[in-house]
């Protein structure tokens, strides 16, 4: 069914209970996570809510986790991260990937220090801060604010899509599951509820092998009387990514007994911007980069890294310097770093791969 007959025609008694019965089990079943309250209890410090918001975006919970302690041992409140240097905050979010979210924590935890530093406690209040989008409004007002909010992450949209069988394909079934959730949401407990909601998609209502028989909401749910709950949600077929093809380079001297490694600081607003990295031919910027190298040769292939961002394929060719040219770096931007510190360069993903395989290169001969 499609949402706008289903909308008309929902039983309140129905959605009711739903929400009774989720944060009913919420109670007993919520995960326990470092960003949170317990439920039913005060909520937690709005600027622990966002940090894990904007962190939790596009990031599993397990991957976060470690990030989130390091984050709030070394920033403890929304003042000491807006005074961090941005080059330190983007160091320390390497790995996480979606490098725009840090540029925009740094710009956030500024704009918030700026007015004293109290973050909003409604959702448009919310929406005005730089990177908070529909979804981190929601969750924040909902969590730290207990405010009324449908909030939708993936987890919500396959509960709500399977509870109701909702038959609209994504991308375009959003609007209707945004209207689907509004009719479950409760008006008190709005953190509990939205994170029980994350926490049932997220252990029960999963995406290959939902688990029905322990679910609370199996007494209301459309998808589990069709039979195939995990046909929803229903997706558009995916168009394939175009591959892009590029090179990095990696220099590497000895110097006073000390080896080190060519870095660069990518510009702030392209892909990876901001972050240190290997210089590399442009690849981010024309679809198979210019071929331009940042020493004349000779270089040698010690392979290629293979990586997926959003809207692309990549493959990285690493290239190896082999020359002793070093002086011509001294007109270019970029530091020397030091081999033995490597990983507090704070790469990214992919030129951390690079590196790997550029070091393992070495080490076999
Ligand atoms: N994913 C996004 N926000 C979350 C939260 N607050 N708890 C668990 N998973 C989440």
């Amino acid at each position: 069914m499609d949402a706008s007959s289903y909308t008309a025609c929902i039983d309140t008694s129905v959605t009711g209970a739903v929400s009774r019965a989720l944060l009913d089990w919420y109670d007993g079943h919520a995960r326990d996570l470092p960003w949170r309250a317990p439920p039913g209890l005060p909520a937690p410090d709005p600027y622990r809510v966002w940090l894990s918001e904007v962190m939790l975006q596009q990031t599993t919970v397990g991957a976060v986790k470690a990030y989130f302690a390091a984050f709030t041992a070394r920033w403890p409140t929304v003042h000491d991260l807006a005074a961090a240097p941005d080059a330190e905050v983007m160091a320390a979010w390497a790995g996480l990937g979606y490098y725009a979210r840090a540029r925009n924590l740094v710009a956030c935890a500024r704009a918030v220090a700026a007015n004293g530093g109290a973050f909003p406690d409604t959702e448009e209040g919310l929406r005005a801060l730089p990177g908070l989008g529909a979804y981190t409004a929601a969750a924040v007002a909902a969590i730290a604010f207990g405010r009324r909010a449908v909030v939708v992450d993936a987890n919500v949209e396959r509960v709500v899509t399977r509870l109701f069988a909702l038959e609209t394909p994504l991308p375009g079934a959003r609007p209707s599951i945004r209207e689907l959730a509004d009719t479950i949401t409760p008006d008190d407990r709005a953190g509990d509820f939205a994170q029980a909601m994350m926490d049932l998609g997220a252990t029960i209502c999963t995406s290959r092998s939902p688990r029905c028989l322990l679910c609370p909401l199996s007494f209301a749910c459309e998808g589990r009387a069709t039979g195939e709950p995990q046909r929803f949600p229903v997706k558009a077929a995916k168009k394939a990514k175009p591959l892009r093809q590029g090179r990095a380079f990696w220099i590497e001297r000895n110097f006073s007994g000390a080896d080190q490694v060519w870095l660069v600081q990518r510009v702030g607003s392209g892909m990876l911007g901001g972050m240190r990295a290997l210089p590399d031919d442009g690849w981010a910027a024309r679809a198979d980069g210019s071929g331009e190298e940042p020493l004349p040769g000779p270089w040698e292939s010690a392979g290629i890294v293979a990586h997926v961002f959003t809207h692309f394929s990549l493959a990285l060719q690493v290239a190896v310097y082999l020359g002793d040219r070093f002086a011509v770096l001294d007109e270019q931007p970029g530091e020397w770093w030091p081999l033995d510190r490597l990983d507090e360069a704070g790469l990214p993903t992919l030129f951390a791969k690079a590196a790997q395989l550029a070091l393992a290169g070495k080490d076999h001969g």
